[in-house]
Formats: structure tokens, sequence, C-alpha cells
């Protein structure tokens, strides 16, 4: 079958397997972090059209028909998003947990160009950051919706 991932109709092998190994192991998108496999951790999150999903709680197959966005998809041309132009400024300990709040930053985001800090708090915490860099995700965000608005 066929996915429609970063803008490009990819061909894959194996519908029935969760999103996140497909994404990895036959596409080689790397940006897509397996850490807990059980939906907790929230660091293999892609977009579903502009959904944020935990890619291992769901097939391949159930994104057939959606865009899916991974962190490699976020860039137009050289100009990085928003988000991802916040984490370079300001980046975490580890990083493992980083695509995962990318992409979570970017789904707040497109629902809402100017989050409030509540909203901010509560995507922030989403997911888990075993290095504790919660208060450096809140700067994030807060920082990526600003260069959103720098640019729009
Ligand atoms: S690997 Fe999917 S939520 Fe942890
Ligand atoms: S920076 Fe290490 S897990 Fe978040």
């Amino acid at each position: 079958m066929e996915l429609d991932v970063n803008g490009a109709r990819r061909q894959i092998a194996h519908p029935d397997e969760p999103l996140l190994w497909v994404l990895r192991d036959e596409l080689g998108l790397n940006g897509v972090r397996y850490g807990c496999g059980i939906g907790v951790c929230g660091c293999c999150t892609v977009l579903l059209d502009a959904e944020a999903v935990r890619s291992c709680q769901v097939s391949a197959a159930q994104a057939a028909g959606r865009a899916v966005t991974t962190l490699e998809g976020l860039a137009d041309g050289e100009t990085l998003h928003p988000a991802q132009q916040a984490y370079l400024e300001n980046p975490l300990q580890c990083g493992w947990c980083l695509p995962g709040h990318v992409m979570t930053a970017v789904a707040l985001l497109s629902r809402d160009a100017d989050p409030t800090p509540e909203q901010i708090e509560a995507e922030a915490s989403r997911n888990l950051c075993r290095c504790g860099g919660y208060g450096a995700v809140r700067e994030n965000v807060t920082r990526a919706a600003s260069i959103a608005r720098e640019r729009s």
C-alpha cells in the first residue's frame, strides 16, 4: 500500500505494523523515536494531517488517506519550522524526546498561533523527558509561537 509521507507518496510493505516501525525501518525516517512502545512517552509523535498522534499506537494502514508528517518533513527548504528553530536555539539535554516535543508543538501552533501559558503547560507535559527539560520545553513552545508571529 501507499502512504503520503512528508509530501511524497511512499510504497510500504507492512501495513499492519505500527506506523512507528514502518516510518523508521522501511522509510528510514529516524526522526521518529522509539521510547516506550505503549503510548506513554510521546517521543514517537508524528502528525496525521494536523493531529499529533503516537505512532507506536496506530498501524501504518490506519494512516492511509492522511498526510503523515515527521520531523524530517517540517522544514520549508532551508527554512526550519518555528518549532525546530526554537529547539535549535535552546537544545534539550540528551535530545531523545526532542522530536516528540517538536511535533507536539507544531500541532499546538497549527491549532492556536498564540497559545496561553496553560495550553503550553498542558502540551509540554504530554510528552516525557527523562532529563527533566520541561522548563526548556515551555520556553521553546513560547519562542516557537513568537517566531511564527514574526514571520507572518
Ligand atoms: S514510543 Fe510511542 S508513546 Fe512511547
Ligand atoms: S532531553 Fe533527554 S529525555 Fe528529554
